[in-house]
């Protein structure tokens, strides 16, 4: 009996370019009067292990309300995007969402996208086992930038997966340009995608800064990520995690906070920040569903279908293309 090949990996390199610049962009974010830097630099070997820790907590309900949600609609979904369908999962991570689809949706091909490849080696080694029948692609690559996918990919039948409310990670105004970007690679397909939706603040803070501080070390395990990167010399312990609900924005924004005056310095260049002063490191914005069911609209998604939980805490959305 011939054995299945397994899962094949590609790693798509950042814009030409971009490795330089892309330190120099990190310093001039943590150099800026409002210090910031991207929400991606949590992520990493460590990284997606904790996150993956906080999908866990009992205060974080995204996670599992919308695990439920895709046992009630996938069904409907296997109906409406038709056979052998062409699964692209982007920041597929650990690939457990997706692969709860795998048995009603019976894609032809699963592509699992994601910023760190090694975490996707990993996960997808032991789906290939469990469905030979479906041919597996692991591909490396910061979608957020740019969705080169490999030629691999097939163009029939797609169904896009984002799921757990990455795309609050953007503003809705770049919000709408990943959600056009996605459309542009959908030709005749679909998209299904997760969106935490607005709520009381006291269930949003208790999400996001955890009584037992996993999501305090999701967010400080960034400064190691940074130190790797720019060779920088932040001492976690200097630092402090903040969670504040920006209500007139609609959105969670993390934060690390000094705790002393103090100066971080790297290879041609340095930066004191005063006890009290904060690092923006990630937004999560709340929408309401039928704000985002527009901006769905906008992006040239028509026929849209949502499924909510019964607190309305977060909503599944399925568009045609
Ligand atoms: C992966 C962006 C959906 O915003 O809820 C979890 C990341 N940050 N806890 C989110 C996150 C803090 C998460 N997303």
């Amino acid at each position: 009996m011939k054995r299945s090949p397994g899962p094949a990996f590609f790693s798509v390199p950042a814009e030409a370019g971009a490795s330089g610049s892309e330190r120099s962009a990190v310093i001039d974010g943590l150099k800026a009067e409002s210090s910031w830097v991207s929400p991606k630099y949590l992520y990493g070997p460590l990284g997606s292990r904790l996150f993956e820790a906080v999908t866990e907590l009992p205060e974080y309900y995204p996670t599992r309300t919308e695990r439920s949600l895709l046992g009630s609609c996938r069904d409907h979904i296997a109906n409406a995007v038709g056979p052998e369908p062409t699964l692209i999962d982007l920041g597929a991570g650990n690939c457990e969402k997706a692969s709860s689809l795998f048995a009603s949706l019976k894609p032809r091909q699963y592509v699992a996208v994601d910023i760190s490849v090694e975490f996707l080696r990993h996960s997808m080694l032991h789906l290939q086992r469990e469905f030979p029948q479906i041919k597996m692609l692991g591909v490396g690559m910061d979608f957020s930038t740019s969705m080169r996918l490999p030629d691999e990919v097939r163009r029939e039948n797609r169904m896009f997966f984002y799921p757990g409310s990455s795309i609050g990670n953007f503003t809705p105004e770049n919000a709408l340009a990943f959600l056009s970007r996605i459309r542009a690679h959908c030709a005749d397909g679909s998209l299904l995608i997760g969106i935490d939706l607005v709520k009381p603040a006291s269930i949003l803070q208790s999400a996001y800064d955890d009584a037992l501080g996993v999501t305090a070390a999701f967010n400080l395990n960034l400064l190691n990520n940074l130190n790797a990167l720019i060779g920088s010399d932040f001492v976690v312990g200097d630092w402090q995690h903040r969670a504040v609900f920006n209500a007139s924005l609609s959105r969670i924004e993390m934060h690390l906070e000094a705790r002393r005056d103090l100066t971080v310095s790297w290879p041609g260049g340095a930066r004191r920040f005063a006890r009290g002063e904060r690092i923006h490191t990630e937004n999560s914005y709340k929408y309401a569903l039928e704000d985002f069911k527009a901006l769905v609209r906008r992006a040239g998604f028509r026929e849209l279908r949502a499924w909510t939980d019964e607190r309305d805490w977060f909503a599944l959305c399925h568009a045609i293309a």
